[in-house]
């Protein structure tokens, strides 16, 4: 009795700790406007002689992505149905220099042709003062302000939800389930795990590559030999004594998720087609609907489990509810 009362407080407590600590984007508002107060901003071209990160970071997609996604040009953008909204978190000089600036003005003859930066190092960090360098933002905002789905909407495909999947945002039949590390460690953050700090700026997990073929991410590996670095960190080693162990339990998710991902895939694939051609009060085009919510939320998220292990796994058993109800 007396146990479940301590349990409840020491819950509220850490709903309180959570909401207070945001876990997201409650405090971006505040962030933001202190970022557009600023304004410019020299980029460094090498700071404190850490040339290493600068390079790491220009090689990343970050830096260079937003140059791929204009060269697609006019037709491409049509075609993945972009609209000005889009580029908010893909262009620097959208986010600084130019607010108003709508996608058109970056392609020829517009009024930032050539102007193609990315997420370079000021839309992470500000320069100068006292301190030298710092975070814009803070804790998982840091990333999450721009890894995020901004609405979960049931039907509808979902797009770079990391933040909604750590924090454990529920869509639909599926009940909201904070990860560990977003419920009950107030400190950590996206980069805890994708370790970024003096020497690596890649972004990505240790262990990780990457491949695109043109705008689109095709495939990420993860080499688990190089991943337990990220279990050898100072700061984790009090609660993971043997980073064998935390590679270990990773791996089974990522093969679990990742089998069921590849299950569903051809169902995804084929429906798609066929619901196009259907008519839209064709009760199997709602279903198939719900269960694209439900599949892409783990396919975008794109760490097959490892975000959030428990909510993957309710999500894609929704996802396979409803596609094995087509027929
Ligand atoms: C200003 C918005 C923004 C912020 C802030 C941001 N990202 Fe990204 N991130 C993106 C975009 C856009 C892409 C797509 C570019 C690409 O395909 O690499 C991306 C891609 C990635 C990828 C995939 C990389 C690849 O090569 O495919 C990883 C991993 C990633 N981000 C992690 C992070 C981490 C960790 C942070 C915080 C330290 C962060 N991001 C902060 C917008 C952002
Ligand atoms: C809230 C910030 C945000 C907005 C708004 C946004 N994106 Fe992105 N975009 C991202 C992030 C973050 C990634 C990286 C996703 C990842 O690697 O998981 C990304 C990646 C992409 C990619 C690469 C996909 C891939 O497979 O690597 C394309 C294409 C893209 N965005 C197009 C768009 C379009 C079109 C819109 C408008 C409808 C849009 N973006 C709006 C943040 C955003
Ligand atoms: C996507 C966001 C992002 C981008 C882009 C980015 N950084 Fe960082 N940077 C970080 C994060 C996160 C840290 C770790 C901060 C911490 O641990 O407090 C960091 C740390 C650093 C540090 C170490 C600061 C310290 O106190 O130890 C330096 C130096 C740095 N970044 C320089 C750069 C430079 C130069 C660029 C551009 C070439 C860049 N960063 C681009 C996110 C970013
Ligand atoms: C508990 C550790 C952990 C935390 C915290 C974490 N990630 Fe990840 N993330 C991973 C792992 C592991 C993968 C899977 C890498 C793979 O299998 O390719 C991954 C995958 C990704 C990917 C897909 C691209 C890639 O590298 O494969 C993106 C984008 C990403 N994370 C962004 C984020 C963002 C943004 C946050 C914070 C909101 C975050 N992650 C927090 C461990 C973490
Ligand atoms: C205060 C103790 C504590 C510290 C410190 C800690 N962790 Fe954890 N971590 C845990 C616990 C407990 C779990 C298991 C949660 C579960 O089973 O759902 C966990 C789970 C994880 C997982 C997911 C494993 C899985 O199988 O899903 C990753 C990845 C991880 N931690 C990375 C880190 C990293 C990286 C650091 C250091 C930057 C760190 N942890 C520091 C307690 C801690």
């Amino acid at each position: 009795m007396l146990k479940n009362k301590a349990v409840l407080v020491l819950a509220s407590v850490l709903v309180m700790v959570l909401l207070s600590t945001g876990c997201g984007r409650d405090n971006a508002q505040k962030d933001d406007e202190q970022a557009s107060q600023f304004q410019a901003v020299t980029e460094p071209k090498t700071v404190m002689g850490e040339k290493d990160i600068v390079q790491q970071a220009q090689e990343s997609g970050h830096f260079k992505y937003f140059a791929t996604m204009v060269a697609a040009g006019p037709e491409g953008t049509k075609k993945a149905h972009y609209s000005d909204t889009c580029i908010g978190c893909h262009s620097a000089v959208k986010m600084f220099d130019d607010p108003q600036a709508v996608l058109a003005d970056f392609f020829p003859g517009g009024k930032h042709e050539g102007q193609v930066e990315g997420i370079t190092c000021r839309v992470c960090h500000e320069f100068g003062g006292t301190e030298g360098i710092r975070l814009r933002k803070k804790g998982w905002a840091v990333c999450g302000d721009c890894h995020t789905a901004e609405k979960l909407v049931l039907g509808k495909a979902v797009h770079h939800p990391q933040n909604e999947m750590i924090r454990g945002i529920g869509v639909g039949e599926v009940p909201n389930k904070p990860s560990y590390k977003c419920f009950n460690m107030i400190d950590f953050t996206c980069y805890d795990c994708h370790v970024t700090n003096a020497s690596r700026h890649d972004f990505l997990v240790p262990g990780v590559t990457t491949t695109h073929e043109g705008v689109t991410r095709t495939s990420a590996k993860i080499d688990y030999t190089k991943f337990i670095e990220v279990f050898e960190q100072e700061k984790c080693k009090g609660c993971h004594a043997i980073p064998e162990d935390g590679v270990d339990s990773i791996k089974k998710k990522q093969v679990y998720i990742g089998g069921k991902l590849e299950e569903l895939k051809p169902v995804y694939e084929e429906w798609g087609k066929k619901i196009s051609t259907m008519d839209k009060n064709d009760p199997r085009v709602k279903l198939f609907n719900e269960g694209i919510t439900y599949y892409t939320y783990v396919e975008a998220d794109a760490s097959r489990g490892a975000h959030n292990y428990e909510l993957a796994k309710d999500l894609l058993a929704k996802a396979e509810e409803k596609f094995g109800q087509l027929k």
